[in-house]
């Protein structure tokens, strides 16, 4: 089968096509034949050599999140999966493939009036947004801010915030165009990258979802309420200052709270069972997924050199040969 692996850590061009082995599912797995691949931000720090000390290397098949039919399973799984549509998590990568192999345990099945498309659009980047409002203690009546909404966790957070009862949801996004988009998922207050250029917006936040971190996130803590909780998802924009913490003592007396949140520490049942009700709202239509483009899995290179351009709004989504 065709595959896309990257040859070479760096840019999005030590990526290729290349002729693998069909693979095999084995015990606890299903074989997928995708219809849909998520393109995701791991995917490109992986591919970068970013991730080299966590045991990626060269010839590594990216790929987490993908959607599609199951071909096979292997011992152990329910054989009635065999032809479902569902969603599922490859954990270690190997979806930017013709076939893939994933853990049964991540199964999720697609619902009538659900694409494959919008699966891998809002599955992953929905869970991690569905949590991370859980993990800050949301609730409703409490304002929010999303740092760096633009991109498909953003997009998800944004929408189950307004959709949670958020008195404000704000945003910060690089472009009035972003912006406008954005308050037509439900952000209320537009601001830059800074949190800047919003005169109505409130002057604090009770919960803050940042999904860029890098230099400027201590910043943001002056803008959390009393009791307000900051919680830290990405690093798009890189790791804070080693002694981000001292903004935060500055501020005692305001019993601030600062958390990371990863899916990694959600058990898979609970996963599945937020990712079913995800793709539920998304069937109703309660729920938009926003895909930014359809490429052909063979064009994998041109999907990582648009999402480094910074041009991506939402999610980039692969599409095998024959879908
Ligand atoms: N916690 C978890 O369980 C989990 C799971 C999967 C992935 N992740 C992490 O989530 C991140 C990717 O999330 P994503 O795909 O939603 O994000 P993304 O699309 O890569 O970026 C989100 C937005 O951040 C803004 N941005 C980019 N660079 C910035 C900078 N230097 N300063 C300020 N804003 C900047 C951009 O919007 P504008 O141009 O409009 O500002 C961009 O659209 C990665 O760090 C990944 O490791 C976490």
């Amino acid at each position: 089968m065709k595959a896309v692996a990257i040859q070479a850590f760096g840019s999005p061009e030590g990526m290729a096509v290349i002729d693998v082995p069909d693979p095999s599912p084995g015990a606890g797995q299903v074989l997928i034949t995708p219809a849909a691949i998520g393109v995701g931000g791991v995917d490109a720090m992986i591919r970068s050599g970013a991730l080299a000390a966590y045991g990626f290397k060269e010839g590594h098949i990216p790929g987490g999140e993908i959607a599609g039919t199951i071909a096979a399973v292997g011992d152990g799984v329910d054989p009635s999966w065999t032809g479902q549509r569902v969603w599922a998590f490859t954990g270690a990568g190997g979806g930017y493939a013709e076939q893939a192999l994933a853990p049964a345990a991540t199964l999720v099945p697609l619902p009538v009036g659900v694409s494959a498309a919008d699966a891998v659009t809002v599955g992953s980047s929905g869970a991690v947004a569905c949590f991370s409002l859980r993990h800050a203690r949301f609730v409703r009546g409490e304002s929010v801010l999303v740092r760096g909404a633009a991109g498909g966790i953003g997009i998800m957070t944004v929408q189950l915030a307004a959709h949670g009862g958020a008195t404000a949801v704000a945003v910060t996004t690089s472009s009035a165009e972003r912006g406008d988009r954005l308050r037509k998922l439900g952000a209320t207050h537009v601001l830059d990258r800074a949190g800047e250029g919003s005169q109505d917006a409130p002057a604090g936040y009770d919960v803050i979802i940042d999904i860029v971190a890098g230099p400027d996130m201590p910043s943001f803590f002056a803008r959390l309420n009393p009791n307000g909780r900051m919680v830290a998802v990405g690093i798009v924009a890189g790791y804070p200052p080693a002694d981000f913490g001292m903004d935060m003592f500055a501020a005692f007396q305001k019993s601030t709270s600062f958390a990371t949140f990863s899916t990694d520490s959600v058990a898979q049942p609970d996963r599945r069972a937020a990712i079913a009700d995800l793709f539920a709202a998304a069937g109703r239509g309660d729920l938009q997924s926003v895909v930014h483009e359809q490429l052909p899995l063979e064009q994998a290179v041109l999907a990582h050199q648009k999402m480094a351009t910074g041009e991506v709004f939402g999610r980039i989504v692969l599409t095998p040969p024959g879908v």
